[in-house]
C-alpha cells in the first residue's frame, strides 16, 4: 500500500477482536466516553520502548448519554456510553509520517478518523499531531503507561 498519509489509513475492520486496554475513559469536557484498543503487533512492544512498525491503535469515541444538559450516570457514578460518534486510529510504519512539517512530526505515526460506519472523516489532522506531539517520551501515545499497566509483567 505504499506509505499512507494522515487520513489514508485503512479502517481496521477487525479491531473489536483486539485487546482493549482502557475502557470507559471519562471525558466529560468532550461529552464522551472512550475505549482504546491495540493490535497484536503493538502488543509485542516492551515497556520503555517505542511501539514497533505495524502497530495500530484505535480509540472509539462514544457520545455520553445526556438528559437535556445533564450527564446521565450509571450505578457506578460514571458517564453512560451512548451512540458511537467516531473511531480514531493511529498507525505506524517504516518511513511513515515524514511528509509533514518538522514541528508536527510524530515519529512514524500517521493519523486517521472514521465515522461509526467506518467511512473516513476529513478531520484536521494537524490537531491530532499537535496534541500528541508533547508525548514524544511515550512514543506519542497518551495512554502509554496505562497500556503497560493493564498488560502486567511479561
Ligand atoms: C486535545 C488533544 C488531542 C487531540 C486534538 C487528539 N488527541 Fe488523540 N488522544 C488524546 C488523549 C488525552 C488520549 C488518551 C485518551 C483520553 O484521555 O481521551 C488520546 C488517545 C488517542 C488514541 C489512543 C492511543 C493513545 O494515544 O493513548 C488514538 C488512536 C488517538 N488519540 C488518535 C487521535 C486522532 C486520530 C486525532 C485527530 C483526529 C487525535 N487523536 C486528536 C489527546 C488528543
Amino acid at each position: 500500500m505504499g506509505r499512507p498519509k494522515d487520513g489514508e489509513l485503512a479502517f481496521p475492520a477487525d479491531y473489536k477482536s483486539w485487546p482493549k486496554f482502557a475502557t470507559g475513559v471519562q471525558k466529560a469536557e468532550a461529552k464522551q466516553v472512550r475505549d482504546l484498543y491495540l493490535n497484536t503487533t503493538g502488543a509485542t512492544a516492551k515497556q520503555g520502548q517505542p511501539f514497533p512498525y505495524g502497530t495500530v491503535m484505535v480509540m472509539k469515541l462514544y457520545k455520553a448519554t445526556m438528559d437535556g444538559e445533564t450527564f446521565m450516570t450509571g450505578p457506578d457514578g460514571k458517564l453512560v456510553k451512548g451512540d458511537l460518534a467516531k473511531v480514531f486510529v493511529m498507525g505506524k510504519g517504516e518511513g511513515w509520517g515524514q511528509d509533514v512539517p518538522d514541528n508536527l512530526k510524530n515519529g512514524a505515526w500517521v493519523y486517521s478518523a472514521f465515522g461509526p460506519d467506518g467511512k473516513p472523516l476529513a478531520e484536521d489532522f494537524t490537531k491530532c499531531r499537535s496534541c500528541h506531539l508533547p508525548l514524544a517520551q511515550k512514543d506519542f501515545v497518551a495512554r502509554y503507561d496505562e497500556y503497560f499497566a493493564s498488560r502486567g509483567p511479561m
